[in-house]
């Protein structure tokens, strides 16, 4: 009986693939050029209602899809006018950016990174899933997997940090949350690899800047979380807006053909970014929109968003002989195959909201669990934290204590701010509103009026601890958001100062988008919690940490630097031919020093980063030692185990981010002077310790050598087990042919 089942349901999946290529071809042979260019463009003309023109062109078959649009009212509409009305009834795909949470908010991507965390991440883009789903919503824009390595790009708060890995294994996890085990499952979204690719490269951390990447970086580093996403069956990928090596990542043929399809077989479809089409215009790439649409096409570029040269330019294109009429059935074959797996054609059209999927219980809880997991504690002198419950008074002091909108993050468009738990009201509940005294001291992070500061001091004066709640806006990060410089902005570097005056201890929460330079917060605060901006329920989150119901296990996935000028800083770079001496460290900020050596420092600042990627501390300490290999060679296929004792050292159980890293020492080109190659999480009590182990085979080791191929050579190699990228206990192993 169970075999006969099995067998059956083999059977059936690729007979469910063959009629789903069945019925996309008897489609597309019934289509004009006109319908099929329709599917092939995306519009942004629902944003304001839907107009009596707009159904008149759904009607005619004139738009495949929708992003970010109107309400749920509109779409059904809409997609009732596709289904009933149009000569073929072809359905729409509604797309929108659900980044870090529909209407319960997450903490934004990079935050979410530092959870270290993939079933918690997946278990976020499920619940953003089903309340994107609810509102009859079929497709996000997310997740995004661009490698970010420079704070100054205001995107790096949608991103999963600098390393390749942990953004494939991050990146991966929320492409299984969002289509959930089927894509036509009721609360499943179709997920979108953006922006394909190497965008997060930008000079100057300047959005939509131009990049450079050799191709074996492009690889080894950007293409890799790509890669994962594909694997993870990522239904759609976006086209970036930058121009890579001189060719837009829109009109790129090597990108989008080469890779994407020809080496990992992606067959479902690529949308442009918004108006990335006819933008190729402005780089230099096409000299109007007729040479932009057909470049974009040629390149494998299925469905343009909001810009309309493919409806505009191609049917005369195509009439004219100019443009293969194969390269748009093929669009139109990779659209309509998505949306047949999304099961658009079969469900019925929803007549109401499911309201009842909406910031739900459950998904509060996964907010508050990875804004808890994702907060880093980068100082703890003297055990500032936890604080004591039965501490008297404590002034809740800063620009970010009280501001929902702020502390949801860059990008959000669906929640209710009404919604959000706050630090302060979630500190009043835990130690009733009467020992909570609260004195922002500014009103918004930018703000340089002294005007609060003496309320603020007087607050500190009257409490036992002085929480400050500092960090940038949420408008200060995010899209087309770059910053050139890191500081804390407007006047809250000077608020600490006056405020510490009153001689109470005090701590630092910071939430913003991206990392950050604070010194001299650092050197006034006992403690500093970086929360990032933590979504709806970072107010309680925070409380938990600050309190010790908590304990902080996040580590950082982007390093932090000492001054703006250092970036980009990031711990898998390459090592240079005068790498920096010991000597070199310790060189203070902005204070140069007549070099005693020729190595690749600065002399006005230690070249190391203020914080390295792998960084976070906890309420406990851990103890690494015993590393042990099971051999000091691995035979090219075999495999290796790497193992160490790591013991809690301290008075609390918490846990501990274990990291593995490995470094060749010489190869045909060189490689990064440490890699992340795996990491456990474990929990451990006081007292006592845990082997930790790790299986590293030779394919792990592999790298894209200078002719493209993946390949592991032989050689020297160094390893780690370490609790952050700059640390660690190392051995030592070899690969031998
Ligand atoms: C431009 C952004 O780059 C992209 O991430 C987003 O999905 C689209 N706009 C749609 O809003």
């Amino acid at each position: 009986m169970h075999t006969y089942s099995l067998s059956l349901l083999l059977l059936a999946l690729p007979a469910a693939a063959v009629e789903i290529e069945q019925r996309v071809d008897a489609l597309l042979q019934r289509m004009t050029l006109g319908e099929k260019l329709g599917q092939m463009s995306q519009s942004n003309a629902l944003r304001g209602g839907i107009s009596p023109e707009v159904k008149a062109e759904i009607r005619k078959g004139r738009w495949g899809s929708f992003l970010n649009a109107g309400s749920f009212e509109d779409r059904a509409e809409a997609q009732r006018i596709a289904l009933k009305e149009s000569r073929l009834g072809i359905p729409l795909i509604f797309g929108r950016d659900v980044i870090h949470g529909y209407r319960t908010v997450f903490p934004i991507p990079l935050g979410q990174s530092a959870s270290w965390d993939p079933e918690l991440v997946a278990q976020a883009a499920r619940i953003a899933a089903r309340e994107t789903a609810a509102m009859g919503i079929q497709w996000t824009f997310a997740p995004m997997l661009d490698i970010a390595r420079d704070p100054r790009w205001g995107r790096i708060a949608e991103s999963l940090g600098e390393d390749p890995y942990l953004a494939s294994l991050l990146g991966a996890a929320m492409v299984r949350g969002f289509q959930g085990a089927s894509l036509d499952a009721p609360d499943s979204i179709a997920a979108c690899a953006k922006h394909y690719v190497g965008y997060g490269a930008a000079e100057g951390g300047r959005d939509y800047n131009t990049t450079w990447i050799p191709e074996a970086e492009l690889r080894n580093v950007y293409l890799r979380s790509f890669q994962a996403a594909r694997a993870a069956g990522v239904a759609t990928f976006m086209s970036a807006f930058n121009n890579l090596n001189g060719i837009p990542t829109s009109g790129n043929v090597f990108t989008l053909r080469q890779v994407l399809r020809k080496e990992w077989g992606f067959d479902g479809f690529v949308v442009s970014d918004w108006n990335s089409v006819t933008q190729m215009i402005a780089h230099g790439y096409a000299g109007d929109a007729a040479e932009a649409a057909f470049k974009a096409l040629r390149a494998g570029v299925d469905m343009e968003m909001n810009s309309t040269s493919y409806y505009d330019q191609l049917k005369s294109e195509v009439e004219a002989g100019k443009v293969d009429l194969k390269l748009i059935d093929e669009a139109v074959r990779n659209i309509l195959r998505v949306k047949m797996r999304l099961g658009l054609f079969d469900k019925p059209v929803p007549t109401a909201p499911d309201n009842a999927a909406m910031f739900t219980a459950e998904g509060r809880e996964v907010a508050k669990r990875l804004a808890t997991e994702s907060t880093v504690l980068l100082k703890n002198e003297n055990r500032t934290l936890p604080l004591s419950k039965s501490i008297g008074k404590v002034a809740v002091i800063g620009p970010l204590a009280d501001s929902p909108v702020d502390q949801m993050g860059c990008w959000v468009r669906d929640a209710d701010p009404s919604e959000v738990r706050t630090p302060l009201a979630a500190l009043k509940e835990t130690l009733g509103a009467a020992r909570v005294v609260y004195a922002p001291g500014l009103k918004v992070s930018r703000d340089v009026s002294r005007a609060g500061f003496a309320a603020a001091l007087e607050a500190a004066r009257a409490a036992d601890a002085v929480l400050l709640f500092l960090g940038e806006e949420q408008s200060l990060s995010g899209e087309a958001h770059s910053r050139a410089f890191l500081d804390l902005p407007g006047a809250q570097e000077a608020l600490v100062e006056e405020v510490a005056r009153a001689g109470k201890p005090m701590v630092a929460v910071i939430l913003a988008g991206r990392p950050l330079t604070f010194q001299k917060v650092t050197e006034r605060a006992g403690a500093v919690l970086f929360a990032w901006h933590p979504g709806s329920m970072g107010g309680p989150a925070l409380a938990d940490l600050l309190f010790g119901d908590a304990v902080p296990s996040g580590k950082l996935t982007a390093s932090f630097p000492r001054t703006v000028g250092q970036t980009p800083v990031y711990y898998n770079h390459m090592s240079t031919g005068r790498p920096p001496v010991p000597s070199d460290l310790g060189i203070k900020m902005g204070m140069p020093k007549d070099p005693a050596q020729d190595t690749a420092k600065y002399i006005d600042v230690d070249y190391t980063p203020e914080y390295p990627f792998g960084f976070g501390l906890s309420y406990t300490t851990f103890e690494y030692s015993n590393l042990r290999l099971s051999s000091p060679t691995a035979p090219m296929g075999g495999t290796l185990t790497v193992s160490a004792e790591v013991a809690n050292s301290g008075a609390v159980e918490a846990e501990e981010i274990v990291q593995l890293y490995t470094r060749q020492l010489a190869a045909s080109v060189t490689r990064p002077v440490r890699e992340l190659k795996g990491y456990r999480r474990v929990r451990i009590k006081p007292g006592q310790k845990q082997t930790v182990e790790f299986t590293l085979r030779t394919a792990d080791l592999a790298f894209y050598n200078e002719r493209g191929q993946l390949v592991t050579e032989p050689g020297a190699f160094q390893v780690w087990v370490a609790p952050n990228s700059a640390r660690g206990l190392r051995g030592e192993f070899r690969v031998t042919e």
